[in-house]
C-alpha cells in the first residue's frame, strides 16, 4: 500500500467513551481516498459513490497519529475502487498498528455531474499497476 496522508486525533473529536468518534474516521477515510483517487486518475472531478464495510479494529485516542494508506482494488470504466487502511504510528518503535479499514469507490464525473470514463491510458496504467 502507498502512504496518502496523516491525521492527528484532537481532543474535540472524542466521543462519550473516550475514543475517536466513528463519523470523524469515516470523513478522514473519504477525504484521504478522494485525494488518492484524484492523484491516481489525474483529475479532481470525482465523487464518492460507495463506502464499503468499515471495520473499527482498535480505539483511536487523543494525540494519536493516524496514517492513511491506499491501493487500487478495482478499476472500472468511470469508477475506481480503493482499499484503504488507517494505521496508528507508534513513536516508541517506529511501527504501525492497524486501527480501521475499508474500501471506497469513486466515480469520474463531468460538469453536469454525469459519470464519464476515466482516461483510457490512465485506466490501463492503473490496471497494470494492480497486476
Ligand atoms: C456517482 C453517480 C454520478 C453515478 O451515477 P449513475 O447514474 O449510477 O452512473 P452509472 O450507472 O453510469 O455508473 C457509473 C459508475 O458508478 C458505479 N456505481 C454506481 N452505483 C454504484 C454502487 N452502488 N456501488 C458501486 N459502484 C457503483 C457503476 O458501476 C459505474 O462504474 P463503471 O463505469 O466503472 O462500470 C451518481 O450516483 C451520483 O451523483 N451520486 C452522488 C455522489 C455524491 O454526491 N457523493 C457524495 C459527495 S462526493
Amino acid at each position: 500500500m502507498e502512504y496518502v496522508t496523516t491525521k492527528i486525533c484532537q481532543a474535540g473529536q472524542i466521543g462519550i467513551h473516550g475514543n475517536l468518534f466513528g463519523g470523524i474516521m469515516l470523513s478522514w477515510f473519504d477525504e484521504a481516498g478522494a485525494a488518492y483517487a484524484a492523484y491516481l486518475c489525474s483529475t479532481p472531478h470525482l465523487v464518492t459513490v460507495k463506502m464499503d464495510e468499515v471495520v473499527f479494529k482498535k480505539p483511536v485516542r487523543t494525540g494519536d497519529h493516524i496514517r492513511f494508506f491506499g491501493e487500487v482494488y478495482h478499476v472500472g470504466t468511470s469508477s475506481i475502487t480503493l482499499a484503504l487502511e488507517a494505521r496508528r504510528f507508534l513513536f516508541d518503535n517506529g511501527t504501525y498498528e492497524l486501527v480501521c479499514s475499508t474500501e471506497i469507490t469513486y466515480v469520474r464525473i463531468d460538469e453536469q455531474g454525469k459519470a464519464v470514463p476515466i482516461d483510457e491510458q490512465i485506466r490501463q496504467r492503473l490496471k497494470a499497476k494492480k497486476g
